[in-house]
């Protein structure tokens, strides 16, 4: 089905609750571009190890910030993977941004305003153009608070480490469920609190719990919604 009109579909919601998933088959089914915007703030935490720049736990902030015009992110489609990947001043990092090591650091690094405001400036330029699907925390709040359709996913916390545990399991990465389970925890906790751009649900997204759901299911409730919405009757 068509529809009657060029949308922004924004998707925000909790850690590890196939956000992703969703976004990207939304955007299969009605032709649209898929962006990923953990991507971008994980490939910033990658470039903050790899230059040295995270120090006991902690990511020193003011080194970071002072070297963001060297940070240059893109997204390619390669036609090998059929899927888009992300680049990193130059390098294909769609690997190494999905390690624990990245994951434990990036909610430190998204609390960086300045990071946050680069991030969301090349953001809405993506989206100029309308007919996109783009999820995160802060896109129906804070980059498109005007998006046509927003949803806010979630899902049990223990229920959306295993599906994690399994992802990192199936690539071979040695990690125990309590400390997936941990970082999950963590992750929402800092993601819902800091000051800037917290995670919240925005007063006009749909709230969908899929700890019930599996991946197809969740994409006939959301695109059901669409349809309804936005189709070309
Ligand atoms: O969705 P993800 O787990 O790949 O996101 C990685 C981190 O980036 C996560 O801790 C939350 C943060 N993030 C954010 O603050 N704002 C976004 N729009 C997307 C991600």
């Amino acid at each position: 089905m068509n529809l009657k009109k060029e949308i922004i579909i924004a998707i925000d919601g909790h850690a590890s609750c196939g956000k992703s998933t969703l976004a990207k088959k939304i955007a299969q089914e009605l032709k649209y571009s898929y962006i990923d915007t953990g991507a971008m703030y994980r490939a910033v935490t990658l470039y903050a190890i790899n230059s040295g720049y995270i120090k006991n736990g902690e990511v020193d902030k003011n080194l970071l910030v002072a070297d963001l015009d060297k940070i240059d992110i893109d997204f390619v489609y390669d036609n090998q993977l059929s899927k888009s990947v992300t680049i990193l001043n130059g390098k294909n990092v769609e690997q190494e941004i999905r390690t624990m090591q990245v994951s434990d650091f990036a909610s430190q690094v998204a609390v960086i305003s300045e990071i946050r405001r680069k991030l969301v400036a090349m953001q809405q330029k993506m989206g100029e153009k309308k007919k996109i699907a783009m999820d995160g925390r802060d896109i129906g709040t804070v980059v498109f608070p005007d998006a046509d359709f927003k949803i806010f996913l979630t899902a049990s916390p223990n229920i959306r480490a295993q599906r994690r545990y399994k992802e990192l399991i199936d690539k071979n990465e040695k990690v125990e469920f309590s400390d997936v389970l941990e970082n999950v925890l963590s992750r929402d906790k800092i993601d819902s609190t800091r000051e800037d751009s917290p995670l919240k649900l925005a007063d006009d997204a749909v709230l969908i719990d899929n700890s019930n759901l599996n991946i197809q299911e969740t994409l006939a409730v959301a695109l059901a919604i669409i349809y309804e919405r936005f189709g070309d009757k």
